[in-house]
């Protein structure tokens, strides 16, 4: 019976052990939770999502607060357009993050950025191409382009210096959007080095439409591994993400011909992962019924969440002055609609705890403050795989016995950590 231990993901002549812990934004893949997976010779993804925020949190910076108190006098407005990011700090705030954590890089593994292209910040294409090229300027190893592919970002980066060099890769939910993507960015001359075929049953947004439950992972990867092979492309790696949940899953995509998996939600309630440790009690104690896939994110993309998760029904003020990073290249967010009506319905309600918008959330805000809670559908899984405490807490992982957990594990089988009563 083989384990993943067997297989290694390969990038030329580099081998790695074949496992990347994915993106989680926002600081939610921390980059703890990255050099763990570059420690243990795998790879881990720190994410540039709110990317000035997690450096005013994590390295003192002040940006939220400038740009906040720069566009403060447009708070009451409903158009966001003059809410501009400054090109510089996010180049600086990008630099900082990085460098901070390529410093203290240790192992055989690599460390990747997950940038999300969704996040638009009012300046779509002059923002992704800052993000892009400070992340290489820093000495990122490389870059996952997630959600919302823009299929000409090879483009914004093909003057870097690093661009042949650095490790470049895509996530696609179907064949057709790595096609669009080759097609588009052919003329760089440069293909992806990986690519991530992530299914249905992922964390975050969904790279599908609400018929998501009519897609399987193994198909759209049979798919993905029948085309590349078809074009000549087979020393790309195609790395399948989305419910992969012990080391046997694993293996059944590796003896397909998968260069590696992705996976996430089982590092969700390690102590190396950025959210709060009562946010990662909720994760071990839902159970299937409290999962659901809605339509909640201003992104226009399902994601999947629990649902209690205090995002939901909020009735928060947009905090675009201050965050903005889902402002479209006009200066619109859904949110601000949704946000709108319900204020204009409930002319008389005073407190926040009186207005409550389902249609669409806050996501800027809600993420920030970790109360989103995105997660991947085996969520209720979880508390098989640690240990229940006396006083009926769950007992929180290492990063480093989940990741071995599935570079060894067989038969479907998930190790417990040894008991620690004071581990939570
Ligand atoms: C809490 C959470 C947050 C996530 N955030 C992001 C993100 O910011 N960007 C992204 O590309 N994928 C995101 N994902 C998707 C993961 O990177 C990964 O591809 C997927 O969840 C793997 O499936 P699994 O969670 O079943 O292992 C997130 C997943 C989770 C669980």
């Amino acid at each position: 019976m083989k384990r993943v231990d067997d297989f290694r993901l390969k990038f030329g002549k580099e081998e790695y052990v074949p496992i990347m812990i994915g993106g989680m934004g926002v600081d939610i893949s921390t980059a703890d939770l990255a050099l763990e997976a570059c420690r243990l010779g795998g790879i881990g993804h720190i994410s540039d999502a709110m990317i000035n925020t997690v450096t005013d949190r994590r390295y003192n910076t002040k940006y939220v607060k400038d740009k906040l108190k720069q566009y403060k006098f447009n708070v009451a407005n409903s158009d966001k357009a003059v809410v501009q990011f400054d090109l510089e700090q996010l180049a600086n705030a990008t630099r900082l993050h990085v460098e901070a954590t390529m410093a203290r890089k240790q192992g055989n593994g690599m460390i990747f950025i997950n940038c999300m292209e969704k996040l638009t910040m009012n300046g779509p294409k002059e923002t992704l191409r800052v993000r892009m090229n400070a992340a290489l300027d820093a000495g990122i190893d490389g870059i996952t382009l997630a959600a919302g592919l823009h299929l000409g970002s090879f483009a914004l980066i093909e003057n870097h210096p690093r661009f042949h060099t650095a490790k470049l890769g895509i996530i696609v939910s179907s064949v057709r959007a790595l096609q669009l993507f080759i097609k588009k960015s052919a003329r760089t001359g440069r293909l992806p080095d990986f690519v991530v075929v992530e299914g249905p049953l992922a964390g975050g947004h969904l790279g599908f439409g609400m018929d998501w439950a009519d897609f399987k992972l193994e198909d759209i990867v049979a798919e993905v591994l029948a085309w590349v092979q078809k074009e000549g492309y087979e020393n790309m790696p195609v790395i399948p993400a989305g419910g992969i949940f012990t080391g046997s899953d694993a293996v059944k995509f590796l003896e397909m011909g998968a260069g590696g998996v992705q996976v996430a939600t089982r590092f969700t309630v390690t102590k190396e992962c950025g959210l709060p440790d009562d946010v990662k009690q909720e994760y071990f104690k839902a159970d299937e019924d409290l999962i659901e896939v809605n339509q909640i994110s201003p992104t226009g993309y399902p994601m999947r969440m629990l649902k209690n998760t205090p995002a939901i029904g909020s009735g928060i003020r947009p905090n675009c002055e201050a965050y903005g990073y889902l402002l479209d290249a006009s200066g619109n967010c859904s949110y601000i609609q949704a946000y709108n009506k319900v204020i204009e319905e409930n002319p008389n309600a005073k407190k926040i705890s009186e207005i409550h918008v389902y249609e669409k959330t806050c996501l800027c805000t809600h993420m920030r403050n970790f109360d989103c809670w995105t997660c991947g559908h085996f969520t209720y899984r979880l508390k098989d795989t640690t240990n229940r405490l006396a006083d009926g807490r769950y007992q929180l992982l290492t990063a480093e016995h989940v990741f071995k957990d599935y570079q060894f594990s067989t038969d479907n089988q998930v190790a417990l950590p040894e008991l620690d009563e004071a581990a939570v």
